[in-house]
């Protein structure tokens, strides 16, 4: 037995959600290039879920029930009332989904339809959590959501407390498409790994929250916001690039386990970020951004992931950094909970083996000999 070091190369599962071949990102067989000019995040949960692209009338019934499932029982509300201030907002928001389980009668029937019900419940209330915890830790009360609104829209109404600008909900609804799904990554594998001992479907969405909040997954959209700062101006990115990688540390938001040639999400966020940052009269975030990939990937050869644009999107949207990851996870909890749909399917425990390289032939030696 010999180990592959992060399972690289390794196919560990079979999915029909999404796949990626040859560089190109599908969901259900769509093309994320045509998703993200074409679809709206509400048609891609629905797609993500029931494998086909809905009606009119189906994807106002989802749209119904995601609305009236947006509100969190108000036990959650108060606990996140009591968490210290500096709580990063991943640990939070890992907290409190983890919490939303005991307040849901549901939460350990089993049956398919349940937890369809459940996926609505999740997806529903994740970007209320989310806007709510950052209000309180303001001082300001939570805002309801409100009826009729698309989860982009809805969002940024319950943190801000203003209607969005129809251009801001549009991006941030195609930043959300873009972010839905993406194969066996990190924290869908997690949480694939927790449904298949028939975990509850909370525990396996919790689970892919805590893998998503490293830096070396959905964290390195916070990350490239910290570097981007932490330069400053265009004038320090060639001393800082070159120091970093002499030093060999990573850069935030460059480089992919699968993807060699580049992401082909990270083009969109690009192209969002230039338009946004335009329309603000403020491109410099965008225009280092463009400085520090093109001298990331002549020296290094590394390509922009998902992450690096949609730093500079989210801040030219006016959206604290530490909800970066968050947002990751309103949009990535439709896909999750469309690969535990499927594993419950078809499952069978997830016990990989470990090959052994400690000590062996070990003697036992009381205590007072040692
Ligand atoms: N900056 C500098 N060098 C890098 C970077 C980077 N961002 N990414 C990879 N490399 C280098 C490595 O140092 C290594 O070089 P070496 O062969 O000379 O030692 C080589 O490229 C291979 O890198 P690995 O870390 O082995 O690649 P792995 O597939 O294990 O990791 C990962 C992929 C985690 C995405 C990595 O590229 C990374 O840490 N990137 C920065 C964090 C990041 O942006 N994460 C978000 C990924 S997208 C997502 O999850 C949503």
């Amino acid at each position: 037995m010999t180990a592959t070091k992060g399972l690289e190369g390794i196919v560990a599962a079979t999915t029909s959600v999404s796949s990626i071949v040859d560089g190109v990102l599908t969901y259900r067989g769509y093309d994320i290039d045509d998703l993200a000019e074409n679809a709206t995040f509400e048609e891609v949960i629905y797609l993500l879920w029931y494998g086909k692209l809905p009606s009119q009338a189906e994807l106002t019934g989802l749209r119904t029930e995601l609305n009236a499932s947006a509100a969190v029982p108000d036990p959650v509300i108060d606990i996140m009332r009591h968490f210290p201030e500096r709580a990063h907002s991943m640990s939070v928001l890992r907290t409190a989904v983890s919490s939303l389980a005991l307040y849901d009668p549901e939460a350990d029937d089993m049956s398919k339809e349940a937890n369809l019900r459940k996926a609505v419940r999740l997806q529903a209330q994740i970007p209320t959590l989310i806007a709510a915890y950052a209000r309180i830790r303001e001082g300001k009360s939570p805002i309801s959501p409100k009826e009729g609104a698309s989860i982009a829209e809805n969002f940024l109404y319950m943190l801000n407390g203003t209607e969005p600008k129809p251009v801001e909900a549009k991006a941030l609804d195609k930043a959300l498409v873009l972010h839905a799904d993406h194969e066996l990554n990190a924290s869908t594998f997690a949480g694939r790994v927790t449904v298949a001992t028939l975990s509850d479907i909370y525990s396996g969405v919790t689970s892919a929250i805590g893998a998503l909040k490293g830096p070396l997954h959905g964290g390195a959209n916070e990350a490239v916001m910290n570097m981007l700062e932490e330069i400053g101006s265009a004038e320090n990115i060639d001393t800082y690039v070159r120091s970093k990688l002499d030093r060999r540390e990573k850069l935030m938001g460059f480089g992919h386990r699968v993807y060699k040639s580049g992401d082909p999400r990270a083009k969109h966020l690009q192209r969002m970020s230039y338009e946004l940052g335009k329309l603000n009269g403020n491109l410099k975030w965008y225009e280092m951004s463009v400085k520090i990939e093109g001298l990331v990937t002549g020296l290094k050869g590394l390509k922009p992931n998902v992450d690096f644009y949609s730093a500079s999107v989210y801040t030219t949207l006016g959206i604290p950094r530490d909800l970066f990851t968050p947002i990751f996870a309103i949009s990535r909890c439709s896909g999750w909970t469309a690969h535990i749909l499927e594993q419950y399917e078809n499952n069978r425990i997830i016990r990989p083996r470990a090959e052994y390289v400690g000590q062996s032939d070990q003697k036992y030696i009381p205590v007072d000999f040692r």
